[in-house]
Order: structure tokens, then C-alpha cells, then sequence
């Protein structure tokens, strides 16, 4: 049984695979592409849902490091797309005083997006509302092999044991050290699988799968979602005696 307390808990940081797009602009006899533009229009929604929540972080999965295996054309239009997108939004989320930021390995992206990027965080950096996390050319298991090697230097160069290597050594070499790990896990568009998005990260996660493509996802969905996970008892590894409390069992 949850605990009131438990109950107030909303997510501090939520983490969501937008998929779908494609089969969105299917069904509708459009083109993939046009799946990928009202997909913005969600983005927007949950953006502006979680800043009306006061959620801490939102991390989205805009583009996977096996997403390169996509044709061409549709590689080339979802970069033109995020850089519209950065150019037209940025100064409204700047005033709505969210700070954007991306993880995954940009040196892959064109010198003009990687401009965008490290303006837009740079611009928001002083915001103090959501942070709104974007992971493009991201992928869990790169995440932990640079983590990986980045430690390996530091035993390397002497200034570490292997044996003193632990959990939060490693996680201090991920992706978003400094931001709470996801409470709370959601994947639209039917699938039931993480696909090498924050793989170390959601350890502890809720999931909440839909099978809603990801342009139909609105701050309805959203809450849905939220409510969903309010159900959910985090034991984190405790029994729920424990997480209950002596008030709960006597
Ligand atoms: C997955 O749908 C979606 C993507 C790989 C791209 C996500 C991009 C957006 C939502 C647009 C812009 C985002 C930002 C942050 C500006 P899919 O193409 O795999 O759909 P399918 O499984 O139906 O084919």
C-alpha cells in the first residue's frame, strides 16, 4: 500500500523515446517526414507540460547513434529539421527559462548544427526552470565504454586503483552526472524495448509504455503517464514492508 508521501511524489526528471513518427504519417498516406514534423509539435506539449509541473529534467531521445542507418534523405531532413527547430524555439525556451542541453557525441553532426547546439547551451545555461536534456547521436553503451576508458586514463596515469573503482566513479563519468536519474521511463509507439538509451541511468526507473505514436502524445498522455507511475511502490531493492514503514504494518 503507498504512502501518502508516496503519493505526492511526482517524477523529478522524466526520460521518453518519441518512436512512432513514422507510422504516424503512414497511416495518414503522408510521407515518414511529416510524421517527424508533427512530432515537434508533441515535443512542445510535454516541454510545456513539464514546465507547468515543475518537473526538474526532461530527456528526450531525439536521435539514437543507430538512427545513421536510416536512408539518406530522411538522415538529411531530420538534421535540417533540429536545426529549424533550435532556430525557431530557442528564444522561447530561453524565456520560459528552461536550459537546454544535449549529450551523445556531436562530432558527427555538421560544424552548422554543432554551432546551434553550443549556442542554445550556452544562451540557457543560466536558466534555472526545466532542463531539457536532448540526446542526439546518444547511445548507452558508448555512454559507458567512454566512461570506461576515461577511467582507464586515470589508472593509467597513477591516480587511481582499479579496486577503488565503484559505482559512483563510473556514474561520475556518464552522460548528466549532475541531474537526478529518470523516475520515470516512457516509450511511445507501441515497442517495448529501451534501445540503448540511458542504460546505467535507469537502473531504478519506472516504465510506462503506450502504444500511442509519439505525434499523438499531448500533456493528456502525459498525465497519464504520471499517474501510472504515482501507482508504482519504488522499493529500490527494499521489501515493502520496509518501504511502508511499522505505521503501515501494524
Ligand atoms: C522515432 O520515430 C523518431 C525519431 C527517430 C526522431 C525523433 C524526432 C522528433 C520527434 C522531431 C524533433 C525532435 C526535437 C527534439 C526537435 P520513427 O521514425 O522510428 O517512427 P516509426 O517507428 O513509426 O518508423
Amino acid at each position: 500500500m503507498l504512502k501518502e508521501g508516496d503519493l505526492s511524489k511526482t517524477p523529478k526528471h522524466i526520460a521518453i523515446i518519441m518512436d512512432g513518427n513514422g507510422r504516424w504519417a503512414k497511416k495518414r498516406f503522408l510521407p515518414r517526414f511529416m510524421g517527424h514534423i508533427a512530432g515537434v509539435k508533441a515535443v512542445k506539449h510535454v516541454v510545456e507540460y513539464c514546465g507547468a509541473k515543475q518537473i526538474e529534467v526532461l530527456t528526450l531521445f531525439a536521435f539514437s547513434s543507430e538512427n545513421w542507418r536510416r536512408p539518406k534523405d530522411e538522415v538529411a531532413k531530420l538534421m535540417d529539421l533540429f536545426i529549424g527547430t533550435l532556430d525557431k524555439e530557442i528564444g522561447r525556451l530561453d524565456k520560459k527559462n528552461v536550459r537546454l542541453r544535449f549529450i551523445g557525441e556531436r562530432a558527427e553532426f555538421s560544424e552548422k548544427l554543432q554551432q546551434k547546439m553550443s549556442e542554445s547551451e550556452s544562451r540557457t545555461e543560466n536558466n534555472t526552470g526545466l532542463t531539457l536534456v536532448i540526446a542526439a547521436n546518444y547511445g548507452g553503451h558508448r555512454d559507458i565504454t567512454l566512461a570506461t576508458q576515461a577511467l582507464a586514463r586515470q589508472v593509467k596515469a597513477g591516480h587511481l586503483q582499479p579496486e577503488d573503482i565503484n559505482e559512483n566513479l563510473i556514474a561520475a563519468e556518464l552522460s548528466i552526472p549532475d541531474l537526478p536519474e529518470p523516475d520515470l521511463f516512457i516509450r511511445t509507439g507501441g515497442e517495448k524495448r529501451i534501445s540503448n538509451f540511458l542504460l546505467w541511468q535507469l537502473a531504478y526507473t519506472e516504465f510506462h509504455f503506450t502504444d500511442k505514436f509519439w505525434p499523438d502524445f499531448n500533456a493528456q498522455a502525459m498525465q497519464d503517464a504520471v499517474d501510472d507511475f504515482l501507482t508504482r511502490q519504488r522499493r529500490f531493492g527494499r521489501t515493502s514492508e520496509q518501504v511502508e514503514g511499522p505505521s503501515e504494518i501494524n
